[in-house]
């Protein structure tokens, strides 16, 4: 398997879906961006005009749409952790027109898969009038955002041709990693230095293929709790609600069921409301002081009938987790808690004979507002 952008590496090969295949992909991705961005002693190598921006900047703004936003919500929390910078997260369309009091010095970083989402631009034509300084992140070299950006950081991922993106979300968190550590270790922010991202991403990856080898308990998961409700939900908190939302889009995306993702402590102060008899809820469980919590929220959507299946880490799992992911960083754990999300849209979608690449209603790259 090749990750470059050749023809070849966009062929479906014998796999029935493109998403399939890049959700299998995604080890190889972890590597391939290991290998690009992380030199022998396990420093990002960086553009170094670029860290001495962010240096000189005082707040961090990703920015990003659909996916693109949910990665960016996990990249925030890497962003705070590893460099001390304030870090805030947007939507595009929302922040192209309804803009927050600035901070001084701000410093741009979109998330784009395609580097051609219209809502995206919108906001970087904006950012560029008032000179404020840019970076993109996206898969696709000289697409629009890419050019626009005073800086550029590439994906790696291959070409991304199912609708639902997969690879691309797991590549973006990865990407952000990499930059996260590369600014904190510039700025000397000790929980920089001390993060050995080399080694978690070989572990992250090797922790992907166990996962993605476990298709058959994932479609069979699909099909007894998801093949047929209306809804469902995945909840979780912190950086496990940050799943949550892109985990409850796979499934909405591909299979049509009505998803949402959910901050675990919310449910309970309205959308309880909404829980019945079978009613899947599943549950992400990867933070350790919020794992407790996050059970005791299980047991209140139990009690109302729901059907609850938990996808939790090794160290917080319990006897009866319906699917249980290595021990990585926490920073990264959303690398994983992903993976079985993905593949359980998948198996739901393929389950009602849908097209998983090309769902209805929906664009790989959307270049209207
Ligand atoms: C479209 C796609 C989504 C994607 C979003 C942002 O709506 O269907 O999968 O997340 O655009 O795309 P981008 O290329 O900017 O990441």
């Amino acid at each position: 398997f090749r990750v470059d952008m050749d023809a070849s590496a966009a062929d479906k090969g014998t796999y029935p879906f493109y998403m399939l295949k890049e959700v299998d992909e995604q080890p190889a991705v972890m590597r391939k961006i290991v290998q690009t961005y992380l030199d022998e002693s396990g420093s990002p190598v960086i553009d170094q005009k670029m860290l001495e921006t962010i240096k000189q900047s005082d707040r961090i703004y990703i920015i990003g749409a659909g996916t693109s936003y949910h990665a960016g919500l996990v990249g925030a929390k890497m962003f705070e952790k590893l460099t001390g910078i304030p870090t805030e997260v947007h939507i595009s369309s929302e922040f192209a027109y309804d803009q927050p009091i600035m901070s001084e010095k701000p410093f741009f970083i979109f998330l784009t898969q395609s580097g051609e989402t219209a809502d995206s631009r919108e906001v970087l034509v904006n950012v560029k009038k008032q000179g404020w300084p840019s970076l993109t992140i996206t898969n696709v070299p000289k697409s629009t955002l890419s050019r626009e950006a005073n800086f550029t950081m590439l994906l790696y991922a291959g070409p991304e041709i199912a609708v639902a993106s997969t690879k691309a979300y797991t590549a973006q968190v990865a990407v952000e990693a990499v930059l996260a550590k590369g600014i904190g270790e510039y700025l000397q922010h000790q929980e920089a230095l001390d993060f050995d991202l080399k080694q978690q991403l070989s572990l992250v990856a090797v922790g992907m293929q166990a996962i993605v080898d476990s298709k058959e308990k994932l479609e069979s998961v699909a099909s007894r709790y998801l093949a047929t409700p209306r809804n469902a939900f995945y909840i979780g908190r912190g950086t496990d609600w940050s799943v949550a939302l892109e985990a409850a889009l796979k499934l909405k995306e591909i299979s049509y069921v009505q998803a949402e993702g959910f901050a675990s402590g919310e449910l309970k102060h309205g959308t309880i409301a909404l829980i019945e008899s079978q009613t899947p809820v599943i549950g992400i469980i990867t933070q350790d002081r919020t794992a407790g919590l996050t059970r005791s929220n299980l047991q209140e959507v139990i009690s109302r009938g729901a059907s609850v299946i938990t996808i939790a880490t090794k160290h917080l799992s319990q006897t009866d987790d319906t699917i249980v992911l290595p021990d990585v960083d926490p920073l990264l754990t959303p690398l994983l808690s992903v993976v079985p999300a993905q593949l359980l849209a998948y198996y739901t979608s393929l389950g009602k004979g849908l097209d998983v690449d090309k769902p209805r209603n929906l664009a790989k790259s959307v270049t209207v507002q």
